[in-house]
């Protein structure tokens, strides 16, 4: 395996809210190799989004360190830090909905681009329909208001923005969630063509093992806030080792056949 893009060692957290104690993360560590999927699983609670937003800068942990194509990410700050935030963008699971609901598709598209200054303002448009095409999406979309559009659009409308800043790494999470299921097939199968065609690495987060299956090189099983298990997806779902795998595998009984998703 090649050096990696990204590598988290240590990572810990505890939130305390009201007199209670949260561990989210115990030390965890995990890398993704440049163009790599990683694929992220376990039950509701168990640090999936809390990794998610550490490793993006957004939740300081508590010890550990993060290293991202070379440089020591958890170090930086200020400009530093900002000038390294296009290169690793997030799509959640309704990235949207915190949008201003007059902001039209083509704010949430080209809104990287002017605030990173990538693209000139006369070429925005033509760069906001090139990433629609890419992601699907007619360019007709561009003026409609992103509340106005459906879930299955809002999603590929995400990925585009998420592209914009052509990153070197997306980390999704629970971004087909909530889609019903021929969309998410579809929303997959977008995913792994466009990572392959750009050499993207992903961290693919999602509770639902068969989905994490369908795109992953690898998988890592979470739980408690650490990672149980970590092998070749199909590895994971062919002979899982944790009691936390063999459940989330239980749980599909298409994947305990053998079957995809
Ligand atoms: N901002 C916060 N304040 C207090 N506790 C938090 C906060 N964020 C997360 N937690 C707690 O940390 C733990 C991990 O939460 P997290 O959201 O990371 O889990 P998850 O694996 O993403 O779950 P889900 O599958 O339901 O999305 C939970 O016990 C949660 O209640
Ligand atoms: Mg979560």
């Amino acid at each position: 395996m090649s050096a990696p893009l990204l590598a988290a060692h240590g990572l810990s957290k505890t939130f305390v809210a009201g007199g209670r104690r949260a561990v989210a993360l115990d030390g965890v560590s995990l890398s993704v190799a440049p163009g790599e999927t990683l694929g992220l699983v376990g039950p509701s609670g168990c640090g999936k989004s809390t990794l998610a937003r550490v490793l993006l800068r957004l939740t300081e942990p508590d010890e550990g360190r993060i290293d991202f194509a070379g440089a020591e990410l958890s170090a930086l700050k200020g400009e530093r830090l900002r000038r390294m935030r296009p290169r690793i963008q997030m799509v959640f699971q309704d990235p949207l909905s915190a949008f201003n609901p007059r902001a039209t598709v083509a704010d949430a598209v080209g809104d990287p681009l002017r605030i990173h200054r990538l693209v000139p303002r006369r070429e925005r448009p033509a760069a906001v329909a090139a990433l629609l095409e890419r992601v699907g999406l007619s360019a007709g979309l561009a003026g409609r208001p992103v509340h106005a559009v459906s879930g299955g659009q809002r999603q590929r409308v995400a990925i585009a923005r998420a592209l914009a800043t052509r990153p070197e790494m997306i980390v999704l999470d629970e971004a087909v969630s909530a889609l019903d299921v021929t969309v998410r097939g579809r929303i997959l199968d977008l995913l792994v063509s466009l990572q392959r065609e750009r050499g993207i690495a992903c961290l693919f987060i999602s509770h639902d093992l068969a989905v994490v299956r369908a795109v992953s090189h690898r998988i890592a099983v979470m739980d408690g806030g650490r990672i149980v298990e970590e092998g070749l997806a199909r590895q994971v779902v062919a002979e899982p080792r944790s009691p936390t795998a063999r459940a989330l595998v239980a749980a599909v009984p298409r994947l305990a056949a053998g079957g995809g998703i």
